[in-house]
């Protein structure tokens, strides 16, 4: 063992791996595609400045996957509060993402990575009694 070694090899991010920049805007470009064509869905969207989001959402991939853009949009409990979104609507934005990362031929360690990082925001995004 060379001297440079280190016990964990530094693991290239998320980001890189699927192919920076350019496959994160294909991401966000298929997943907006796909929520604004869903009649179940695109109500939530119906006031909102898409290309706005689509740039935020560009950004909060970034971050979540150790892309180079920071997140410079509102914490996901306060962007969704006003919108009263259900778990149904939140699964039907996630296979959404499912679909969109399967078309993009993103790799299953990778696919994984991503659905569930953001299903770790569930929690944040969708609004529940008590
Ligand atoms: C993990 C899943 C999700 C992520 C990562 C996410 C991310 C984001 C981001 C980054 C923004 C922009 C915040 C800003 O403008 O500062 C946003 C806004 C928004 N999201 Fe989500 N979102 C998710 C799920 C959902 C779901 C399930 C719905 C509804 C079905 C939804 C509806 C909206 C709407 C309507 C806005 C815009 C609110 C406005 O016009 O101000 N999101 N989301």
């Amino acid at each position: 063992m060379s001297e440079t070694n280190t016990i964990v090899d530094q693991e290239e991010s998320l980001f890189d791996r699927v192919g920076g920049g350019p496959v994160v805007n294909a991401i966000v470009d298929g997943l907006y595609k796909r929520i604004l064509a869903d009649d179940r869905v695109n109500v939530f969207f119906k006031n909102t400045d898409i290309p706005h989001l689509k740039g935020m959402m560009i950004q909060f991939l970034h971050a979540l996957s150790g892309g180079p853009v920071g997140y410079k949009g509102k914490p996901m409990r306060e962007a969704h509060a006003k919108s009263n979104i259900q778990d149904k609507d939140f699964d039907i934005v996630a296979e959404h993402l499912s679909n969109t990362l399967q078309s993009l031929d993103i790799q299953k360690q990778e696919y994984d990575e991503f659905m569930m990082a953001t299903a770790g925001f569930r929690n944040q995004i969708v609004i529940r009694e008590s």
